[in-house]
């Protein structure tokens, strides 16, 4: 029977407590979500300033609306690139330092863009000819790069999370292979939290001068969170963006509306808009969102929303040193707390349900095995009650599960 695989894919997966579902959001405004009739207090969304409720936010897309109405109609390279792309791409340009960018439907697009794109050639014979080169990544990096890179024309080598002597020997691996190497890591890692280690690995790089690696950075996490203005790695005083080639970012998260872009040199972008399917065949982002991005990223400047948001993590921190919950070392919105299997971590997140609070489990493979886990979410709009509320829920259901350290 054809694909007979499915039913007993699925099964396996139920079985083991592995099967994803989707919940039905049918309301969300100021963290209280309604799901099937309930409504919980969310600490899991990746609107981190909340931006997305924003009033000025909201406006920029009904200005965009009015100006140029829902759809692009078409792709970046027919009719689908506008002012408004032209405009953000030349403010992300200015806060990143860096000469060119171009913007994508999303992170996931703008990632697997980059690891096809960049080892495509064009002659005059084929469009499609391979190059020969090499990916170094962190080992912890989201799916979206990492499955392009498995998928790309050339090797994949990873390196232990944020263990550069590990990266080092990779490089020295991929060097002996070609003289092609991208470098990959993320600003703040999108399940633990942490920080990627960003100067250190453009220091590594730097040490292979005979044949640079090009160190790429996925902000996606990072903007809007970390850098004095909130721009990201590049924004703080330990890395000089030009030691960075390619900064990728996300607009779906703490700039609350949704897309992705990449920044580099006139170049790099220029041979990205020519060889990246994933933009040349897809119609581009509308730009009503383009100017609602264009305000979310004023707001990071001015950072208002930011200090809310660092002071409720220094909040949320404080008060779990107090009750012994388990953390890993993360000061970022991400603060995941490690059951170790799944299961048990789907237990737990049911638990805090049934008490109003929304913590998704997330388990393998979106994270490694048995490292299954509560992920928690802080953001700029959850008051203390809030999580003088999630504290106490916590309590309960780790120590219930003996899960308190
Ligand atoms: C680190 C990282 N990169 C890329 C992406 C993909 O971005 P998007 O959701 O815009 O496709 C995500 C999304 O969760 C992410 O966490």
């Amino acid at each position: 029977m054809a694909f007979d695989f499915i039913s007993k894919s699925l099964k396996e997966r139920a079985d083991a407590n592995l099967l994803r579902q989707r919940y039905c959001v049918v309301s969300n405004k100021d963290n209280i979500i309604e799901v099937n009739g309930n409504h919980y207090l969310n600490f899991a969304t990746n609107d981190y300033l909340g931006l997305s409720q924003h009033p000025q936010v909201l406006q920029g897309y009904v200005e965009g609306l009015a100006v140029y109405g829902s759809g692009s109609g078409a792709s970046s390279v027919v009719t689908g690139y506008t002012a408004e792309h032209k405009a953000l791409e030349d403010e992300l340009c200015e806060v990143l330092n860096k000469p060119a960018a171009m913007i994508f439907s999303s992170g996931f697009a703008a990632n697997q863009a980059v690891c096809h794109g960049l080892f495509t050639t064009h002659s005059a014979s084929s469009e499609n000819e391979k190059t020969s080169g090499s990916i170094v990544s962190d080992k912890l990096m989201h799916a979206s790069f990492i499955q392009g890179a498995i998928d790309s024309p050339v090797k994949l080598l990873r390196y232990k999370h944020n263990d550069f002597s590990h990266a080092e020997s990779q490089l020295l691996k991929a060097n002996k292979q070609s003289d092609n190497i991208l470098l990959a890591t993320e600003g703040v890692f999108s399940m633990d939290g942490d920080e990627g280690g960003v100067a250190q690995l453009c220091e590594l790089a730097q040490t292979h001068s005979q044949n640079k690696p090009w160190v790429m950075i996925d902000e996606a996490h990072a903007i809007g969170v970390i850098g004095e203005s909130g721009f990201g790695s590049l924004d703080t005083s330990a890395v000089n963006s030009e030691q960075v080639d390619i900064v990728m970012g996300t607009f779906g998260k703490a700039l609350g509306t949704s897309g992705a872009f990449i920044a580099g040199s006139h170049e790099f972008i220029e041979y990205m808009v020519n060889m990246s399917k994933h933009y040349v065949y897809s119609t581009s982002v509308g730009s009503a969102q383009m100017r609602a991005t264009r305000v979310s990223l004023a707001l990071i400047a001015e950072g208002v929303e930011r200090e809310k948001l660092h002071n409720n993590i220094e909040y949320f921190l404080s008060k779990a040193r107090m009750y012994s919950i388990p953390l890993l070392p993360s000061v970022s919105p991400i603060q995941p707390i490690i059951i170790g299997e799944p299961a048990l971590a789907v237990t737990c997140s049911e638990a805090l349900a049934e008490l109003g609070l929304w913590v998704p489990a997330i388990r393998t493979p979106t994270v490694p095995a048995n490292t299954d886990r509560l992920r928690v979410i802080i953001n700029a709009l959850h008051t203390q009650k809030d999580i003088d509320a999630l504290i106490d829920g916590l309590v309960l259901v780790l120590s219930k599960h003996e899960q308190l350290g």
